[in-house]
């Protein structure tokens, strides 16, 4: 039997109330207030339209990233190994959830390897950045992508979430000298990647500088941390303090904006509340490379792979035909179509 430690019960509480509670931010994205310009005319035709592109030295066959979620527990093991044969399937890429349980106990490696079941995806291992202010260093982050085979490293910034959880690490006093000097270090590149409440300018200017490769906004509008925690709370004090955090956040569409505007030289991801493929299209008009998302594919993934794959055959099918009455024939081109503000 695996032993359950309080890192992988934690896990284990996280799908669970994704799975059967209304956890959605009060927010909303910010992507209903823009609209792409019709075109009657497309002058491209509709199964001609690209949806590649060659990212950290992988061929993707749609924008579309299956955002970090889980590991540590059986349940997460069978659900990593669903994700990855779908992304293999779709040709797009994936995020593993937090190694964190895996460093602390390495018998749970194996909840997290996936890389046999989707030899050819843009794979990211995934550690919390504030790790690097309680005793984790090059080493732990180098081990988390060794673990895994992954062709990059995402830290994800949590702060209001761990202020929230009574178990919380919030010592993250002097963190971005830290996060400079994984960026340094690892041999491979490095993402910043919030959790649903997005980075503020100020954020991103400090990541750019510390060396980040890319910025993962993950906004708020999706699934809110604040409310997760509140279904979790042990007592009503720590439930009124969570739920007091239902609209907090940067909306994803301000979010990519404010990347777009202070990170360039710098790949920005877009997450956090994106639900069709037209959302994700519009996110790269503003300005990301990648669309991702979490809950959707975690629903997904819990029936089978063949869900899965048909999720995201769909959200690649409305990109691409949002790109066709777009008129944008690449995703270059899709970067640069202006979209009308509401
Ligand atoms: C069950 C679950 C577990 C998650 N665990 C992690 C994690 O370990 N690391 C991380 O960076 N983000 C994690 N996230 C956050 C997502 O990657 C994403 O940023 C956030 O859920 C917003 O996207 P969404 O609105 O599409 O769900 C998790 C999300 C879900 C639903």
């Amino acid at each position: 039997m695996e032993k359950v430690t309080p890192t992988s019960s934690r896990k284990a509480d996280h799908i669970r109330i994704n799975l059967e509670e209304d956890v959605r931010s009060g927010l909303t994205t910010g992507l209903e207030q823009y609209r792409f310009i019709h075109r009657a005319l497309p002058e491209i035709d509709l199964e001609a339209v690209d949806l590649s592109q060659d990212l950290f030295g992988r061929k993707l066959k749609a924008p579309i990233l299956i955002s970090s979620m889980t590991g540590g527990t059986p349940e997460a093991g069978a659900i990593n190994r669903t994700l990855a044969q779908a992304a293999q399937a779709c040709g797009v890429a994936m995020g593993l959830g937090s190694q964190r349980a895996a460093i602390e106990k390495p018998e749970l490696s194996h909840t997290f390897q996936v890389r046999s079941f989707a030899p050819d995806i843009l794979l990211f291992a995934n550690l919390g950045a504030i790790q690097l202010n309680y005793g984790y260093g090059l080493a732990e982050c180098q081990r988390a992508v060794d673990m895994v085979e992954a062709d990059a490293l995402i830290l994800h910034f949590n702060a209001l979430q761990e202020a929230l959880q009574p178990e919380g690490n919030t010592r993250f006093a002097g963190l971005l000298e830290k996060v400079e000097q994984i960026c340094k270090r690892l041999p491979v590149p490095v993402i910043a990647k919030e959790v649903g409440w997005g980075f503020s300018k100020k954020d991103i200017t400090g990541l750019v500088q510390a060396g980040v490769a890319a910025i993962d906004v993950a906004g708020a509008g999706g699934t809110s941390w604040s409310q997760v925690e509140m279904h979790r709370a042990a007592d009503e004090t720590q439930a009124r303090l969570a739920a007091a955090f239902i609209d907090w956040g940067i909306p994803t569409a301000e979010a990519v904006q404010t990347a777009r505007g202070g990170a360039s030289g710098v790949k920005i991801f877009a997450s956090g509340g994106l639900r069709s493929g037209v959302d994700i299209a519009k996110c790269i008009a503003l300005g990301a490379c990648l669309g991702g998302m979490a809950s959707p594919y975690l629903k997904a993934a819990v029936q089978s792979v063949e869900k899965t794959v048909e999720v995201i055959t769909e959200f690649r099918r409305e990109i691409q035909v949002t790109m066709f009455a777009a008129g944008a024939a690449n995703l270059t081109e899709l970067q640069a179509t202006p979209l009308m503000k509401d």
